[in-house]
Formats: structure tokens, sequence, C-alpha cells
């Protein structure tokens, strides 16, 4: 059957459309069949122009919508959790009286000021035996919510021209990003310390998003961080799939363009693309946590302005 679509739709909304029109009658018919996503759009300035423009506060201002009180006395498993994003997720989740079980690989000063209610250390993302340590190591049972935050970006932005692949380096992306997250929600499932009703996010990025590389990446390089992302979104979507009838929601967040050492190399775009501290970046992320529900499971989310991003 062929179905004609307003010219006016984007292609977007048009493939949205006719996954609606397939699911119909066939067997991949979606929960999602009433939704048309509004999606979040790839170009960072403009999106952050457009923000400006519409004084969107979800945007521009996280605390006019944040509200953490689902929190308070929640036992919230982070990986990542001694720097980066992942220590300012675990200051806020600190500050809002959530029970912070570490994931990491070694503690920092910093994560271990926050007095977690566990640390659990060793656990490198890339390690079969490490991740099924997980098991015996954490002592005070099944999580309410599991952050999956760890993750890697070579320095070299790769490109095939100027010979700066490595795909040694490749390989270890996709092993921390894509790999990690499935080694530790697998490990923590099997022990039953995930159950129904636990949250589960996975921080990939939108770099991970093919249809969005026409925009952001019109020369192509960063091969193996966006590989590795698109690969993590794929493993999100599956766990997604898997635990749907647990009622496990799982939700896959961009968790924003956040001023971190991993985002360093762009300084100089920081301010024209709205690059904000962790501060607010975590809460832009704990926020779209708290908007976790078997409704949204297997979506991925732009924590900066709470939209879908296309795969
Ligand atoms: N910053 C951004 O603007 C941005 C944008 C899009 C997506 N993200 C994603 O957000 C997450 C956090 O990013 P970030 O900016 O906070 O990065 P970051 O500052 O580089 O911190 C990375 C974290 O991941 C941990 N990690 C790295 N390799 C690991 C391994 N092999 N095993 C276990 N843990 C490992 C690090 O622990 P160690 O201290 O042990 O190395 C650290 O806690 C990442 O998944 C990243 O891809 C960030
Ligand atoms: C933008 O919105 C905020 C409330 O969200 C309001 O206080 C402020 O005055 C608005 N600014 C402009 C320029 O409209
Ligand atoms: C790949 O990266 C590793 C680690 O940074 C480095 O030691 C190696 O020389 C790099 N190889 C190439 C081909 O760039
Ligand atoms: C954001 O990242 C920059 C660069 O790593 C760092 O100097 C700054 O302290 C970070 N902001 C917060 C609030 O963590």
């Amino acid at each position: 059957m062929k179905v004609f679509l307003p010219l006016a739709l984007t292609l977007a909304t048009a493939s949205s459309y006719s996954l609606q029109l397939t699911g119909r009658t066939g067997r991949f018919a979606s929960t999602r069949l009433m939704s048309t996503p509004t999606y979040s759009i790839p170009d960072q300035p403009a999106r952050f122009a457009k923000a400006k423009v519409e004084n969107n506060s979800r945007f521009l201002d996280i605390d006019s919508c944040y509200d953490p009180s689902y929190l308070s006395g929640k036992r919230v498993a982070l990986t990542g959790a001694n720097r980066g994003i992942g220590l300012s997720l675990a200051k806020e989740l600190s500050a809002q009286g959530a029970k912070i079980v570490a994931l990491v690989r070694k503690s920092s000063p910093e994560l271990d000021a926050l007095n977690p209610e566990e640390v659990i250390t060793g656990i490198e993302a890339t390690s079969d035996s490490a991740c099924a340590t997980l098991a015996d190591k954490i002592k005070g049972g099944p999580v309410d919510v599991l952050i999956n935050n760890a993750g890697y970006f070579y320095e070299p932005v790769e490109m095939i021209s100027d010979s700066s692949l490595n795909f040694s380096e490749e390989l270890k992306m996709i092993d921390i990003c894509a790999l990690g997250p499935l080694r530790v929600t697998s490990n923590l499932f099997q022990a039953g310390l995930i159950k129904e009703g636990c949250r589960v996010a996975m921080i990939t990025s939108q770099g991970g998003s093919v249809s969005w590389r026409t925009t952001q990446n019109p020369s192509g390089g960063d091969y193996g961080h966006h590989m590795s992302k698109s690969a993590a979104n794929m493993m999100g979507v599956l766990v997604s799939q898997e635990f749907r009838s647990k009622n496990i929601p799982v939700t896959i967040l961009h968790p924003g363009f956040n001023k971190t050492e991993m985002t360093k190399k762009y300084e100089k775009i920081w301010e024209i693309e709205g690059a904000v501290d962790a501060a607010v970046g975590a809460k832009r992320v704990l926020h779209e946590v708290g908007l976790i529900n078997m409704e949204r499971t297997g979506k991925f989310i732009n924590c900066e302005d709470g939209l879908e991003i296309p795969w």
C-alpha cells in the first residue's frame, strides 16, 4: 500500500507516520502508535538560539521545572560517580537525600566527601569479571534507580583523510560506552538488585544519533565515539524491550553539552552552543530520570530540552 503524506511533514515525522501505519496491522505494533514526537533539533547553536528566542524555561532555567522530591531516601546506583557529570550527579543526589551507590574504578576525595551509602570500587567497565563482582560487593539490596554514566571519548578527532583513525581506541570506546553499561545492568539484574519499578537510565550521547550526523558531522570524524554511542543506543533499546514485561523502564539520555574535561577540546564553542556547568547538567539529567516510566521506556531523550532525538 502506498501512503501519501503532506509535503510539509519533515522526513523524521514521515518515517514515524509510516511506522504508525505499518504498525497498525503488523506484528510490530508499537505502544507508541498515538504519539508523533516533536524532535529536538540537531544544529546545536540553532537549538540554543531558538531556546533563547522562545524564552524556553525548560532549556534556560531547569530550576523552573525540576522537582527532585522523588529522590529523597532512594538508593541510586551510579557509574562514573568519581568525576565529571557523574560527580555532579552524585553531588545533586546527595543534596536531595538520595542514598548513593557509587560504582567506580576508583573513588575520589570529592566523591568520598559526599559520604555515599556505598562506594563499590574496581568496577572496570571493560572487564566481565570486575563487573561480575557487583553481586557480592553491593550490600544494601536492590536499587531504585540505576544511572549508567561512565564513558570515554578519545581526544583526537578521528579522520580517514589525515590518518588519525585509531582502531584500538575505537574498540575501547565501544567496550566502555556500549558493552560497559550492559555488563553493569545485566549483573545487577541477575543479582536481584534491579527489580520491578526500578528506573534505568543509559547516558549515551546525541553523537549516537545516525540521522543527526549530516548536520553535526558534515565532514565525518569522531568515528569511534559516535559508533560507540550508536551501539549504546541500540543496547538501551534492547534492554528496554527485555525489561518491558518486568515493568522496569529504561530511558536513553543525552546529558546535554557539559563543560567537563571530556569536552574541553570544544571549549571555543561552549558559549555559542549553550554548554552548561555540570551542576546544571546534573539537574537536567535528574529531571529526565524523574520522568522515566513505562510510557517513555526505550526513548532517546535530550536532557537539554526534554525532547526526543531521532535514532
Ligand atoms: N560532557 C558532555 O558534554 C557529554 C556530552 C554527551 C555525552 N556525555 C556522556 O556523559 C557521560 C559522562 O561524561 P563526562 O563528561 O562526565 O566524562 P568524564 O569527565 O570524562 O568522566 C568519565 C567517567 O567515566 C569513567 N570511566 C571512563 N572509563 C572507564 C572504564 N573503563 N571503566 C569504568 N569507568 C570508566 C571515569 O572514571 P575514571 O576516573 O576511573 O576514569 C569517569 O568517572 C559519558 O558517558 C559521556 O559520554 C557527556
Ligand atoms: C522569560 O521567562 C521567565 C519565566 O520563565 C520570566 O521571568 C522572564 O521575564 C521571561 N523573559 C523574557 C525576556 O520574556
Ligand atoms: C592510539 O591511541 C593510543 C592511546 O592513546 C596510542 O598509544 C597509539 O599510539 C594510537 N595509535 C595511533 C595509530 O594513533
Ligand atoms: C565544568 O567543566 C569544567 C572543565 O572541566 C570545569 O572547570 C568546571 O569546574 C566544571 N563545572 C562544574 C560545575 O563541575
